[in-house]
C-alpha cells in the first residue's frame, strides 16, 4: 500500500519505518527540512534501538521523507502522527494537529476524483477529537466530503526503548472508524502482524489510549505507594510485588516501585483525563492521586539522601542516569529533572552521567556538571543517586569507591552492589 505519514518524531519515525518493514511504500512528511534530510541519509535523528538498522535499509527505496505535504495526495492513507503536548490547562496543545489537518486537507483537494483517502489518527488526542476538530478541518481545507475521505482513530502503545519490538508484537490493534470499509482499509496496512484487532468507534478507540497509559500509571502509582510503606516496615517492595503480580488478575508489569513515571505520555495522558472529567463535572479522585503520589516520589528519595548525609549545602551529588527511562535519550518529565533542581534549591552541586541523554539534558539543566562516563561523575562525590535502570549500571561496584564515601541510593532496583539502599526497599 501506498502510506503518507505526517511527524517525524518518535512515533512517526518508527511506524513509518516499521510500515516499510511490513512492505508498505512510505512518505514521511516532516517540515524540519533537517529531520528530513538525516532521515534520507539513513541517520535516524533521535536514538532507539533498531532504529539506525532498520532505516539503513529502507531510507531512499521504501522511505522518503518530505517536508512538504504534497505527497500526501498519491497515497492511499495517511497516518497522523504529531505531538500533542500538554498545555497549561492540562489539555494537550492540538495547534499541531490543527495546523497538520489544514496541510492535509489542502494537499488533498488536489488529489484524483474518485479515489478514497484514508486519515488515520494515532496522536493521543482527547476523546472526541476526530471527529469534532480532525474530521471538520481535513473536509473543509479539501473542499471533499466522508464520501471520499474516510476517517479512523488507531492509538499506539509503543514504549520507547522498545518501540520497534512493540510495534511489530503489539497485544492488540485498536482501529476506531464510522464506516466499517475504512476500518477494514486500515487492518489491511498491519497484515502480517500476528495480535487480536478491536474495531470500535472513533472515540471510543481514542478512550482505550487515554485508560491504558492512566491504569499503567495508577499501577505505578500503586507500586510506589506500597513502597513506601515497606520502606518503613523494612520490607523490599521487589519481592512483595513479584507475590502479587504473579496473580493473573494483576499481572507482574509496570508494578516496579522507584522515583515515578517520567516520559512524554503517561504525566500528561493522565493529566488531560483528569481535565477532560472536571470539565465533564466528574471529580476523578484516583486520577489525581495517581499524579500526587508521583511527584512526590522524586522529593522522598532527596530527603532519603539529607537522613544518609544530612544538610546537603556544598555536597556533591553524583547523578547517575538522566533520561526519563533506559534505553532512550528523551528526558521529557524525566524524575531526574524534579530530583537535580530539588538538590540544587537544598544547595547541593551535581556531577551527571547517561550513556544517551546528556546533549538532551544539557538544553534543560545547561548548569550542571556533565561527564562522560559514571566513574568520573562519581568521583569525589559525597553521595550518589542511580536514577535509571540503563543495563550497564548493573555492573558499577568499584567505580563507587572513587567517591568521598559510598553513600548510594537507587531509584530503581538495578544495582548488584550490597551496600546500596533503595528509594522504597
Ligand atoms: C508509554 C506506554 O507504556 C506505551 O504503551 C504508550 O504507547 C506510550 O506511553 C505512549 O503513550 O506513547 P513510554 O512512556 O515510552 O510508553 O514508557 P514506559 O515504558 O511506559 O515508561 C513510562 C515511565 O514509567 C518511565 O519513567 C518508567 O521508568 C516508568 N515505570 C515503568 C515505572 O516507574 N515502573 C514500572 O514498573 C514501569
Amino acid at each position: 500500500m501506498k502510506i503518507s505519514v505526517i511527524g517525524g518524531g518518535y512515533v512517526g519515525l518508527v511506524s513509518s519505518i516499521c510500515f516499510a518493514q511490513l512492505g508498505h511504500s512510505v512518505d514521511l512528511i516532516e517540515i524540519e527540512k533537517d529531520k528530513c534530510d538525516a532521515i534520507n541519509a539513513g541517520r535516524p535523528p533521535l536514538y532507539e534501538a533498531g532504529l539506525e538498522d532498520l532505516l539503513s535499509i529502507h531510507a531512499g527505496r521504501r522511505l522518503h521523507a518530505h517536508a512538504e505535504y504534497k505527497n500526501t495526495k498519491n497515497s492511499d492513507l495517511t497516518f497522523i502522527c504529531v505531538g500533542t503536548p500538554q498545555s497549561s490547562n492540562g489539555y494537550p496543545n492540538l495547534s499541531p494537529i490543527s495546523s497538520a489537518c489544514k496541510f492535509l486537507g489542502k494537499s488533498l483537494m488536489d488529489k484524483e476524483n474518485g479515489d478514497f483517502h484514508v486519515v488515520v489518527v494515532k496522536s493521543t488526542v482527547p476523546p472526541g477529537t476526530t471527529e469534532k476538530l480532525i474530521m471538520p478541518t481535513v473536509l473543509k481545507y479539501a473542499c471533499r466530503g466522508t464520501d471520499e475521505i474516510g476517517f479512523a482513530v488507531n492509538p499506539e502503545f509503543l514504549r520507547e526503548g522498545l518501540a520497534i519490538y512493540d510495534f511489530m508484537n503489539p497485544d492488540r490493534i485498536v482501529i476506531g472508524s464510522i464506516e466499517e470499509s475504512v476500518g477494514d482499509q486500515v487492518q489491511a496496512v498491519y497484515e502480517g502482524i500476528k495480535a487480536p484487532v478491536v474495531r470500535t468507534g472513533l472515540t471510543t478507540a481514542e478512550m482505550i489510549k487515554y485508560a491504558s497509559n492512566a491504569f499503567l500509571a495508577a499501577k505505578i502509582s500503586y507500586a510506589n505507594e506500597i513502597g513506601n510503606i515497606c520502606k518503613m516496615l523494612g520490607v523490599n517492595v521487589y519481592e512483595v510485588m513479584h507475590g502479587v503480580g504473579l496473580d493473573s488478575r494483576i499481572g507482574l508489569e509496570f508494578l516496579k516501585a522507584g522515583a515515578g513515571f517520567g516520559g512524554s505520555c503517561f504525566p500528561k495522558d493522565v493529566m488531560a483525563l483528569i481535565a477532560l472529567a472536571k470539565d465533564l463535572g466528574e471529580d476523578p479522585i484516583l486520577l489525581r492521586s495517581v499524579i500526587e503520589v508521583n511527584e512526590r516520589q522524586p522529593i522522598k528519595i532527596v530527603d532519603l539522601l539529607s537522613k544518609r548525609i544530612g544538610d546537603l549545602r556544598g555536597k556533591r551529588i553524583a547523578i547517575i542516569g538522566l533520561s526519563f527511562k533506559e534505553n532512550t535519550d528523551d528526558v521529557r518529565e524525566s524524575r531526574s529533572i524534579t530530583v537535580i533542581k530539588e538538590l540544587k534549591r537544598r544547595g547541593a552541586t551535581i556531577a551527571a552521567y547517561d550513556p544517551k541523554a546528556i546533549s538532551s539534558m544539557k538544553r534543560i539543566l545547561p548548569d550542571v556538571d556533565y561527564y562522560s562516563s559514571a566513574a568520573e561523575a562519581l568521583a569525589h562525590a559525597d553521595a550518589c543517586l542511580v536514577m535509571t535502570e540503563w543495563p550497564e549500571f548493573s555492573l558499577l561496584d568499584k567505580e563507587f569507591n572513587l567517591m568521598n564515601r559510598r553513600v548510594i541510593i537507587e531509584a530503581r532496583r538495578i544495582l548488584c552492589c550490597s551496600d546500596c539502599e533503595g528509594i522504597c526497599w
